[in-house]
This record gives C-alpha cells, structure tokens and sequence, in this order.
C-alpha cells in the first residue's frame, strides 16, 4: 500500500467526495482527550487530525506514525505551526518499534484498510504501544446491518474499495469491523457515533 501518489491530491479529493463529513467524524469525540498528554495517531496521513488536536490541547505532545512519505510532507505542513509538539515518524505500523507508552491511541480512516489477519495484528500491535490505562479514538467507514442505508453504503464501499485498490494498492477488499479485537484486548465502547446514513463511524473506546 502506498499513498505517495494520492499525497499531493489528498486535501481537494476529500473536500470534493465529502465536504467537512470526515473531518466532523475525526474530531467528534475530540473533546474526550481531555487530560491525554501522549497521544498516538497511527496512519494519520495529510494531518487534519493532528491539526485539529493541536490546536485544541496546547499542551499535548502528539506522535504520528505513517507510512507515505508524501502524506507526510502534506501533514508536517499543515501542524507547521506547532513542530515542537508533533513528532513525524515514517514507517510501516508493523515494523514500528514504540520509544514510549501512549495514553491515547487515535487512528482515522486507517483500521479499514486492512484485511482481517492483518488487522488482528494492528490491533495487537498498537494495544501493546498503550499505557495500562489508554483510550482508542477510532474512526472509520462501517456498513450498516440492514435497510436501505446498507445498500448505500455496500454502493459507496465497492466505489471506495475499488478506487483505493487501483491507486494505492489497498490489500482490504472489505470492510473489517475492529470492535472485537478491541474487545480481546480490553477495551471497552465508551461512546459510538454514526453519522452519514450509517457509513461513518466514531467509537470511543477505554482500557483499564
Ligand atoms: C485512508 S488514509 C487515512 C488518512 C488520514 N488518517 C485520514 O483521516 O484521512 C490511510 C493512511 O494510512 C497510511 N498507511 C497505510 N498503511 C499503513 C501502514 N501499514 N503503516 C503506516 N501507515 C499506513 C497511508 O499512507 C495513509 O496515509
């Protein structure tokens, strides 16, 4: 999977597909990171979080592992303004060796991008990066159970799927739902948001 080719055209494809709907997922359960001091984005890619997070915690420290150079060109630009508080770490989220513990894991959009072993293994791998005590911020599409939401839904994944598997190789072919690995490692849901019809999600969930 490589998004260097997308890096450049990243910002206007979003605002084209979707507006401010992703950014609105992103940050909804922002405020819940009240009082993390070590944050992790993982996947963080052009920096709208990392932007939006902050600026909203001035006093925070925000790590952020990603594997495309070029999306890393285009989020160190965008938290330019606060490069003593956001370290950039270019590497693929396996082979990432953690310097610290984090109090709070965020991934956005990243999670499904994987199929499910690989996914298993993420999840795995960023759980251990946490402090005893850590809070996971996850934001990611989600495929309704049933109705005529689902069928929009199925309509916009087969679109997305297929688009990110010509541009940047994307191993996913579907949508895995990361809840129960969550779960295994024990996190627990402390607050859900859909929004959009059902296509996007917003979970905060809690360990320990
Ligand atoms: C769909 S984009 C999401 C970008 C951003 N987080 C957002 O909210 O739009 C997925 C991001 O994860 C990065 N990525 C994909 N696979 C990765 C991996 N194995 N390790 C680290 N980063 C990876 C990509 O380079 C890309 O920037």
């Amino acid at each position: 999977m490589n998004f260097d080719r997308l890096a450049p055209h990243y910002d206007w494809m979003e605002a084209v597909t979707a507006g401010a709907r992703l950014q609105r997922a992103r940050t909804h359960w922002l405020d819940a990171l009240a009082g993390c001091h070590n944050v992790l984005s993982v996947g963080e890619g052009h920096g709208r979080f990392a932007a939006a997070f902050l600026a909203r915690f001035p006093h925070a420290k925000l790590t952020c592992v990603e594997a495309s150079p070029g999306m890393i060109e285009v989020g160190q630009r965008r938290t330019h303004a606060c490069r003593e508080r956001v370290r950039w770490e270019c590497a693929e989220v396996l082979a990432w060796q953690p310097r610290e513990k984090y109090d709070a894991i965020v991934t956005c959009f990243f999670l499904d991008c994987f199929p499910a072993e690989t996914l298993a293994q993420v999840v795995d791998h960023l759980a251990g990066a946490g402090e005893r005590k850590v809070v996971w911020l996850v934001t990611d599409f989600l495929l309704p159970n049933s109705g005529l939401s689902r069928l929009r839904a199925r309509a916009v994944h087969a679109l997305m799927y297929s688009f990110f598997r010509v541009a940047v190789d994307l191993p996913a072919r579907r949508l895995t739902p990361p809840a129960r690995l969550l779960q295994d490692h024990g996190f627990k849901l402390q607050s859900r948001h859909d929004s959009e019809w059902g296509l996007l999600r917003t979970d905060f969930w809690r360990r320990g």
